[in-house]
């Protein structure tokens, strides 16, 4: 959701999904199907919201072996510039040219991906976060995100989630429909909450998955740099320097409260009620279950 051309930007309808004007090329963005994918691509893809720059951070991390400086001896850019978003305006064209290891991050619907992915080339992590924490963090980067219409307020910004009438479209669709892929590609499906509560754990995972041998000691070091709080102090992967023309940065931080269950302070109980029924609709066919709150 970085790098934009004009000052104008709306949410478009493209194929079943929503781009926004300005940030997206619709045009550009048809020809992502068409990729050719190396077996050392990989692609972290999430509904916004659910932990995209924290993986960012911890790819960046693993390939570095744990080792901060290093990430930053790489260049003066921040880690949006080292693993941009594929759908951004410009980015499909330089991803055909970069060098190995190619690491995108998108937040586009399945259709939209490279179809060599489900022949297995590539690697994909899907990360999931339960949408009413989602729903909370959307709400406040409405507010950052100056490409992102300021919501009138929560309860209409909850209104306007509820129809997918957002970036990203319905959170119930996209968690949906990537999750059906799972096995079609070589995918890690990982929740944001399994994230939180064992971040050691997670990124054992995500290094067997992406075949990345680490020490204990390396492991440890890309935990350490990759916790809420570390990561929040480091310029380049807190966000703090994306440019004042997209970002308000006066209005918060990206990097606001990184928890489980801060929905508990938004909600009303209707809304979680509501909430809850369409979750048990939506996902009913899916063994997928998120935590929503840590005691
Ligand atoms: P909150 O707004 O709830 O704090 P994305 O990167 O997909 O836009 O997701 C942003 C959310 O991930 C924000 O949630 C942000 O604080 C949280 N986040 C980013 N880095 C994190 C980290 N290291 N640990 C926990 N949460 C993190």
């Amino acid at each position: 959701m970085m790098a934009v051309e004009t000052c104008e930007y709306e949410l478009v309808p493209h194929r079943g999904f929503t781009l926004i004007s300005g940030t997206h090329d619709p045009d550009d963005v048809d020809q992502i199907n068409d990729l050719e994918i190396r077996d050392s691509d990989v692609f972290v893809v999430t509904y916004p919201k659910s932990g995209t720059i924290w993986m960012q951070q911890i790819l960046l991390l693993l390939e570095a072996k744990g080792d901060l400086a290093a990430i930053s001896r790489l260049s003066n850019s921040c880690n949006a510039d080292l693993i941009p978003w594929i759908e951004v305006n410009g980015s499909r064209q330089t991803f055909i040219t970069a060098p190995s290891p190619r690491m995108r991050v998108t937040h586009l619907q399945y259709q939209f991906m490279p179809s060599a992915l489900s022949l297995k080339k590539g690697k994909v992590i899907y990360v999931a976060r339960n949408p009413k924490d989602v729903l909370v963090s959307y709400f406040y980067f409405h507010k950052l995100a100056n490409m992102l219409e300021t919501p009138k307020d929560f309860d209409d910004f909850f209104e306007k989630f509820m129809r997918g009438d957002v970036f990203g479209c319905s959170w119930f669709e996209h968690v949906k429909t990537w999750y059906s892929h799972k096995d079609d590609m070589n995918m890690l499906f990982i929740t944001y909450e399994e994230m939180i509560q064992d971040l050691h754990s997670a990124v054992q995972r995500i290094s067997v998955f992406l075949e990345k041998e680490l020490n204990p000691e390396q492991l440890a070091n890309v935990v350490k740099h990759s916790t809420f709080n570390n990561m929040k102090k480091i310029p380049k992967a807190n966000y703090e320097q994306v440019p004042d023309d997209l970002f308000s940065h006066h209005e918060g931080r990206f990097m606001r409260k990184g928890t489980i269950g801060d929905w508990k302070h938004h909600f009303t109980v209707a809304q979680s009620e509501r909430l809850d029924q369409v979750f048990q609709r939506e996902m009913k066919d899916t063994p997928l279950r998120f935590i929503w709150a840590i005691r």
